[in-house]
């Protein structure tokens, strides 16, 4: 989260309706009436075939791999939500793990990279982790695992010593210039190993996403139907990343999906059965078929009958970095719709921290003031402040929540944008959205769905002694936003 570089002018805005948004793009008639067969085709042999997955080619390939899923998070030193919560996997041990169990190939899609303290000139041993992670990846190249390391263009405050070190390492290093291409940054922060492991989530190449940023993310194992899947949009990152790149309209047809919001890759996860896409952002470098992070966003909203239970970092119904600011309501709209025409119960747990947007909190607060006892609106709006020792608050752009996901009683997203405008409209950023109604405590594993296991971690946060209603102006005013 650490560099906020400065972004240009915003898009026109459109209209953001409920329904996920696809790809631009113009096709001919004839290209349609293709894509209209092959679709019918698609349907058609998935019926005769369960249990395979196939790409956008109408390729058949066999997804015999027992897909295992797992919630991954980083709690910052210090941090305790005493007896009764069994943690998750640390991002660290996860990313470790993937490290040694690569044998040929590992991409990662990834903002900037600070993992060495170096950055801010101090020797905190919180390092240590992210040091570690530097050190394992200089080894794979000669190990014989091609690495290849898409970045967001560096900027004069993060500088690259450890690209430079992974290029010398033998790792390929693409710089893509997002800042030119869409007036955005590249965001997204996940990894792909082998070709069969992925970890999406929230957590930057930085050591303080290990230590001491409150991060949350997945990790897939065995599971080369969503890795090829997520793979494409690495690629895409990937082609971007050449001097002097633009961005193709449309995408060559390698490029696109059949999984997505309406038509999502059935599978299962430990077992349990889950229909599950990937979404991507901006609409620039969505192929045909990937479905919009904002669509994705909304139409898990939309689907939901009886909650919604947000955890992100930042939310606000503007832009954030574009000048001037633009009014930006596509999400709070969705929410107010929600509580209105289908009486869904709204959580939002936002990170605050000393770098908080001052025009975040009205907004905030303007909704959760529709909760009402006689109209039964029902929204509440807490705050989430990882406490600081004094050595801690040293450490800059250290010490917040940094997660992005929902929760529904039907879906699970796991995302990597904040939850303002041009996180949608021109930064890149990707979500995994898991759709999963059935629950695993009549399959015997006893530890819950991948959906279930999220709604514990948001239930762990939201009741935690960390979190503050946005009422309870005392508790967070000073914390929040002073600087
Ligand atoms: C999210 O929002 C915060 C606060 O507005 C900002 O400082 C940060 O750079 C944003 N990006 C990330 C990575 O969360
Ligand atoms: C993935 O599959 C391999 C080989 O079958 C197995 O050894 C490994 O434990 C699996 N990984 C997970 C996380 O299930
Ligand atoms: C599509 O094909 C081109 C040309 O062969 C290749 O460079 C690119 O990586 C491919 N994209 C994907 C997603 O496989
Ligand atoms: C999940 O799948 C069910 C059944 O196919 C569907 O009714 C629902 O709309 C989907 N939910 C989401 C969030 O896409
Ligand atoms: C709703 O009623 C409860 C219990 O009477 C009260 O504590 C709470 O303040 C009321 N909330 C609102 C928003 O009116
Ligand atoms: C799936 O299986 C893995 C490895 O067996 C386990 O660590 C993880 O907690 C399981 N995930 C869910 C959602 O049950």
């Amino acid at each position: 989260m650490k560099p906020n570089s400065t972004y240009k002018q915003l898009d026109p805005l459109q209209d953001h309706g409920v329904l996920p948004k696809r790809c631009r793009g113009a096709l001919p008639p004839i290209a349609l009436l293709i894509l209209f067969i092959l679709i019918f085709l698609f349907f058609f042999n998935l019926r005769l075939n369960p249990g395979r997955c196939r790409g956008a080619g109408g390729d058949a390939k066999a997804c015999a791999d027992p897909c295992r899923i797992v919630l991954v998070e980083s709690i910052p030193e210090g941090m305790s939500f005493g007896a009764g919560s069994a943690p998750n996997p640390s991002t660290f041990s996860t990313w470790m793990n993937l490290l040694g169990s690569a044998t040929h190939s590992l991409d990662i899609a990834s903002f900037y990279w600070t993992l060495t303290n170096e950055d801010t000139h101090t020797q905190e041993p919180s390092a240590t982790q992210g040091e570690q992670v530097l050190q394992e990846l200089l080894r794979l190249s000669r190990r014989g695992v091609t690495v290849r390391v898409a970045v967001s263009r560096p900027s004069a405050k993060a500088p690259p010593r450890d690209l430079q070190a992974l290029e010398s390492s033998g790792a390929a290093v693409r710089a893509v210039d997002l800042p030119r291409l869409t007036g955005g940054v590249l965001h997204t922060k996940f990894w792909l190993v082998d070709g069969a492991h992925l970890y999406v989530g929230s957590a930057n190449m930085d050591w303080r996403s290990l230590t001491q940023v409150k991060e949350l993310g997945a990790a897939v194992y065995n599971c080369s139907c969503l890795a090829e899947d997520l793979g494409k949009i690495f690629e895409a990152y990937w082609a971007l990343g050449v001097p002097g790149a633009s961005i193709p309209v449309p995408w060559p047809a390698n490029y696109s999906t059949a999984f997505n919001a309406e038509t999502p890759l059935e599978l299962q996860l430990n077992g349990s059965a889950a229909a599950v896409y990937f979404s991507s952002s901006p609409p620039a470098l969505c192929a045909t078929g990937r479905t919009e992070d904002l669509g994705a966003l909304l139409s898990v909203i939309a689907a939901a009958e009886a909650f919604v239970d947000i955890a992100v970092m930042s939310y606000l119904p503007t832009t954030e970095f574009s000048h001037p600011q633009r009014f930006w309501p596509a999400i709070d709209d969705a929410l107010r719709r929600a509580m209105v025409e289908r009486r869904v119960r709204l959580r939002l747990l936002v990170g605050c921290w000393r770098h908080s947007q001052a025009t975040m909190f009205p907004f905030l607060k303007s909704l959760a003031a529709v909760a009402d006892n006689r109209s039964h609106y029902s929204v509440a709006v807490r705050l989430f402040m990882v406490p600081a020792s004094a050595a801690q608050a040293r450490i800059p752009y250290a010490r917040v929540n940094h997660n992005k996901y929902m929760v529904t009683e039907k879906a699970a997203y796991i995302g990597t944008s904040n939850w303002s405008g041009d996180y949608f409209t021109q930064t890149a950023g990707s979500a995994l959205v898991v759709n999963q109604t059935v629950s695993a405590a009549g399959t015997g594993t006893g530890t819950g769905t991948i959906r279930e296991q999220l709604a514990a971690v948001f239930e762990r946060d939201w009741s935690s002694q960390y979190s503050a209603d946005i009422g309870d102006t005392e508790r967070w005013q000073s914390r929040c936003g002073s600087h």
